[in-house]
């Protein structure tokens, strides 16, 4: 078995680089400088406003998404597996790969699609927000979710790794039916260590806690103490991604609005993606990222999202000077490619 997304990330390489799902690390030096680390544990407690028993420590979000998958699954929960596509590849191999029944449903404009799939032992896997469109399911959403779910005996395992992106208060996220797993691989940043912790359903915590013990059990101290100072200083964090991302958001409105017609973009305020579909007929995401590297620019193509139609770009990993440069080439090449081409009666297909 294979991710596609990982062989194209790790067999290219360019001096233009968008194609980081996450913000620029955050060096453990600067880390070190925000204060005194405390009990990881009690941390979560708090910004969560959950009990012990709710929370279960890993490596990260993929290994919470893995443990999670597998308690069900164990616990008698899993007779079928709904994901979307578009959708980040390893939550789409992940049903498959454990030979459970996955049914894979078309989203455009929102996720709530998926509250029309929700039956007796159907699991619910996705991740909010998506990756790469940047929609989600906002709290009040989440509430209407986890009663359904209660009242259908169905579950939800939500690949929670951008929620910080979009949502500041994580206090009232509904528990009932509910798994969300996080990391500080897109959030919190540090290129030398990675923490991932899981928030919900008691019951199935339980048995996502031994799942870990018997796969990989204890997280090292050391990392549980650098992501606390970063969990505690999470105002100072935003700020600090948002100085990144913002400036960016900016430089790519204004090219659009220069070249707009060819295509259309998916963006959600305070996101480090932003997901841009081509309106130019016979011109696939992977054609267009392949030709992308030739200028010397790196995105991921929509194929590895499961929908071919355009490319997902990083906002937060290249600073202003660098993204500019790279959104000038991609807006300069889509003119190479679509200018003669263009047909309106694909724009919205
Ligand atoms: C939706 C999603 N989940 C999980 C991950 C990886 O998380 P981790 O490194 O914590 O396993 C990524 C990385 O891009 C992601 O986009």
């Amino acid at each position: 078995m294979e991710i596609e997304h990982f062989t194209w990330l790790r067999t290219h390489k360019a001096r233009y680089d968008v194609s980081s799902s996450g913000v620029k690390p955050i060096p453990l030096d600067d880390v070190m400088k925000l204060g005194e680390a405390e009990d990881f544990t009690e941390n979560l407690v708090n910004i969560y406003g959950v009990n012990k028993r709710n929370l279960a420590i890993t490596h990260g979000t993929q290994e919470g998404n893995f443990a999670a998958l597998t308690a069900l699954r164990e616990l008698g929960k899993v007779e079928h597996v709904i994901t979307v596509i578009p959708e980040y590849e390893p939550i789409r191999v992940l049903p498959r790969f454990l030979h459970l029944r996955q049914t894979e449903i078309v989203i455009n404009e929102s996720l709530t699609e998926l509250f029309n799939y929700i039956k007796k032992n159907s699991v619910l896997f996705f991740s909010n927000p998506n990756n790469p469109l940047g929609i989600f399911l906002s709290k009040k959403l989440l509430w209407e979710l986890s009663d359904e779910l209660r009242r259908k005996d169905a579950y939800a395992v939500i690949d929670s790794i951008f929620l910080e992106f979009v949502e500041s208060n994580l206090r009232d996220l509904p528990m009932e039916n509910m798994i969300f797993t996080f990391s500080t691989s897109k959030f919190y940043t540090m290129s030398e260590l990675k923490v991932g912790w899981v928030v919900g359903d008691e019951s199935v915590v339980k048995e996502i806690n031994g799942i870990v013990d018997l796969v990989s059990p204890l997280v090292i101290d050391l990392n549980l103490k650098y992501v606390s100072i970063l969990i505690q200083n999470r105002k100072w964090v935003r700020e600090r991604n948002l100085g990144i991302i913002m400036p960016n958001v900016e430089i790519m409105r204004k090219i659009i609005k220069e070249a707009g017609d060819y295509v259309n973009i998916s963006y959600v305020e305070y996101m480090p993606i932003l997901y841009m579909r081509l309106r130019c007929r016979g011109v696939t995401g992977s054609y267009f990222s392949n030709k992308l590297l030739s200028k010397d620019v790196l995105t991921v193509p929509g194929q590895y999202f499961g929908k071919d139609d355009g490319i997902r770009i990083g906002l937060g990993s290249v600073l202003r000077n660098d993204f500019e440069i790279a959104m000038r080439i991609i807006m300069e090449s889509i003119n190479e490619e679509c200018a003669g081409l263009h047909d309106p009666t694909d724009a919205d297909s």
